[in-house]
């Protein structure tokens, strides 16, 4: 009896007659299908009819095959032999948008040197892509996928920094936003003016029958300014699927279509030189009625096929999901059951921000290591993006069921942190602002940056030189979480200098309804320039930026925060120290962090996994556990 011949090979021998073998590229291509197809086939076949999609695909791979680059194919080959390229201990994160940085790529360009001394490895430029005219969620309504923001420069400007940055040794992310497009997109035009093949690229429906039954159990993303799911348009008449804002038009990812679009548009940015792909929004892009409309089955099945697909034909690019979402969902980003290790290679480590945060406010991190405790177990090919905050607002998703455990109400410890954090709660100093209140429970997120939440604007605007003192090192003790939990820690802009809130926002029409742009501040670059000289010694710039460097320099060093070992959190006995913990043969490390303003007791018992005598490895002093430490207000630990 003939081998029966499956979709595999079928697949496969349709790509080989594509190809000429004798080339080392496209032996290497064909190599690289005949490990990653399987994961390609079966995403596809869990979301699509085979035949559909299989067919264009490979038509794509081939054509984007023959457009890469040599210099980037040799990138390839390396990554390859290097899967951990990512996850190792020197990926230092930093993330801009280009124009606050320096105005654009050109000005990029000129501060690459900037980055270099700062160690960066793994540059995020939030939205470059053409956005719609006017407001557009800060670039995250994309008309065109295949240019740039005008004044940010061109396609070949790109390429041109995304060589600059890897000669550096700096990795470039640019963000895909693949839920949604801006309703002058191309597609969105087409679909406006009739062409059935670009409706079926979208949601549309005549009357509110069916958006009304979705609507029973959709959340609201942008309750203030974009409230409901669905937005009238005369040209479509219908009322097209908006998550976001009305603007924003959700795209129909069951249609096959749809996939092959962005599976193109994504081979044509790696082929750029971008390296990672930050999936955005990604929990949205399947529908399901009676559901939130997040984190379906299908959009685990989508990413696998993509990732696949990446894999294959530009093995040098990983993906990162953007889902902030609870601890129980946002394994299955990384990849759960079937899906483990084939999905992102990255995602955000969402809880880990807000717990931080909620530690900090209550000076207690009993919550803290619930939640952390919660997290199974991440697949070894995989790293979190870890972070104190982004561009985005914080959100308190605080889970009810994790707060009764520790005997707190959720919904109160939600609306603690609102106002702790806006500064209405008794003592606190923060300076961060309400951001979207929900109706009925008046629930609300905070925006404001590191330095206005943790209490440095505040202090220093009282001109309290003990509590801007205070502030600094609740500020490093809260990023040094970020530097030593393992995975790439992810720096926003401004964060190494202590930038304030920018309340000029306002003056910007486009900006002004929408306050995350109050942490959006622009670089000031003398400041940034005297903090890295290490002028100005005694400013808050200049001592967050040295103790910055410090955290850095320590991290490059220890092996044992590569992202593939795990992290234990403890809380410590004396409450309000976190305690990290990574046993791993290159040496073990145990992180205290003390969470709160007054001097706290580790005993002894809580290290056991180092030997009587430690060097803390962010002094560089060596000494004697005895029966234990009495750590200073928020000081950290970081002990081998
Ligand atoms: C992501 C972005 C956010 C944007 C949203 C819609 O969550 O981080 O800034 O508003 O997607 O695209
Ligand atoms: C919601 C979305 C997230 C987005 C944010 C924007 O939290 O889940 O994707 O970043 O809104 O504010």
């Amino acid at each position: 009896m003939a081998p029966k011949v499956t979709e595999f090979d079928r697949a496969r021998a349709a790509l080989a007659k594509k190809l000429d073998l004798s080339q080392r590229g496209d032996a290497d291509l064909l190599d690289r299908f005949d490990r990653w197809g399987g994961d390609l086939i079966e995403g596809l076949q869990a979301t699509y009819e085979l035949t559909d999609v299989i067919g264009p695909l490979i038509d794509i791979m081939v054509d984007q095959h023959g457009k890469r680059s040599e210099t980037l194919r040799q990138r390839d080959r390396e990554r390859v032999l290097n899967p951990d390229w990512f996850q190792r201990p020197d990926t230092i994160g930093y993330v801009c948008y280009t124009d606050l940085f320096d105005k654009d790529l050109k000005g990029l360009a000129n501060r690459v040197d900037y980055l270099k001394k700062l160690r960066v490895s793994y540059l995020h430029l939030l939205p470059i892509l053409e956005p719609r005219p006017g407001e557009s969620d800060g670039g995250y309504a994309v008309m065109n996928y295949r240019a740039l923001r005008k004044d940010l420069g061109t396609m070949a400007e790109l390429a041109a920094v995304a060589e600059q940055l890897h000669t550096s040794g700096i990795s470039l992310t640019l963000d895909l936003v693949l839920n949604h497009v801006a309703m002058e997109h191309e597609w969105a035009e087409k679909a406006k003016q009739g062409d059935q093949k670009y409706r079926d690229y979208f949601y549309a429906y005549p009357d509110r029958e069916i958006p009304d039954q979705f609507e029973q159990s959709l959340p609201e993303v942008f309750p203030d300014f974009a409230p409901g799911n669905f937005t009238w348009n005369p040209e479509m008449e219908a009322w097209v699927w908006t998550t976001f804002n009305s603007y924003q038009w959700d795209v129909n990812w069951a249609n096959p279509a749809v996939f092959c679009e962005f599976a193109d548009i994504i081979a044509n940015l790696a082929n750029h030189g971008v390296d990672c792909i930050r999936l955005d929004a990604i929990a949205f892009i399947w529908k399901r009625m009676g559901t939130i409309c997040q984190g379906e089955p299908e959009v685990h099945a989508i990413t696998q096929a993509l990732r696949a697909f990446s894999k294959i034909l530009t093995p040098s690019m990983i993906y990162k999901a953007e889902a902030i979402v609870g601890p129980a969902q946002v394994g299955a980003y990384l990849g759960e059951g079937k899906h483990a290790g084939k999905v992102s290679d990255m995602a955000y480590h969402n809880s880990l921000m807000v717990q931080i945060w909620s530690a900090i406010a209550a000076k207690d991190t009993k919550l803290l290591e619930l939640v952390m405790a919660r997290f199974g177990a991440m697949p070894a090919s995989t790293a979190w993006g870890v972070y104190l905050r982004c561009h985005d607002d914080i959100g308190w998703a605080i889970d009810d069921s994790d707060a009764h455990r520790v005997g707190i109400n959720g919904h109160d410890h939600r609306m603690f942190l609102a106002d702790y954090y806006t500064g209405k709660f008794y003592g606190s100093e923060a300076r961060g602002v309400d951001f979207q209140i929900e109706k009925h429970s008046g629930e609300r997120r905070t925006s404001g940056t590191a330095a206005a939440l943790t209490g440095i604007q505040g202090a220093l605007e009282r001109k309290d030189k003990a509590a801007v003192d205070l502030a600094i090192r609740r500020y490093i003790c809260a990023y040094a979480m970020v530097f030593g939990f393992g995975g790439i820690p992810l720096l926003y802009m401004g964060d190494e200098i202590a930038l304030f809130n920018d309340d000029d926002f306002v003056k910007d029409k486009t900006k002004r309804d929408d306050n995350r742009w109050i942490h959006r501040p622009a670089m000031p670059w003398q400041v940034a320039e005297d903090a890295a000289q290490g002028k100005k010694p005694g400013s808050p710039a200049t001592r967050v930026r040295k103790a910055m460097e410090n955290l850095i320099q320590a991290r490059l060093n220890l092996p044992s925060l590569h992202a593939a070992v795990a992290t234990k959190v403890r809380a410590g006995q004396g409450h309000g120290v976190a305690i990290f913990e990574r046993i791993h043969p290159s040496g073990n490390v145990i992180q205290l962090y003390n969470l709160t303003e007054t001097r706290r007791w580790v005993s002894r018992d809580e290290i056991l996994a180092l030997p009587d005598w430690v060097t803390d490895r962010l002094s560089g002093q060596s000494f004697a556990l005895g029966d234990g430490l009495e750590l200073e207000p928020y000081q950290v630990l970081w002990l081998s």
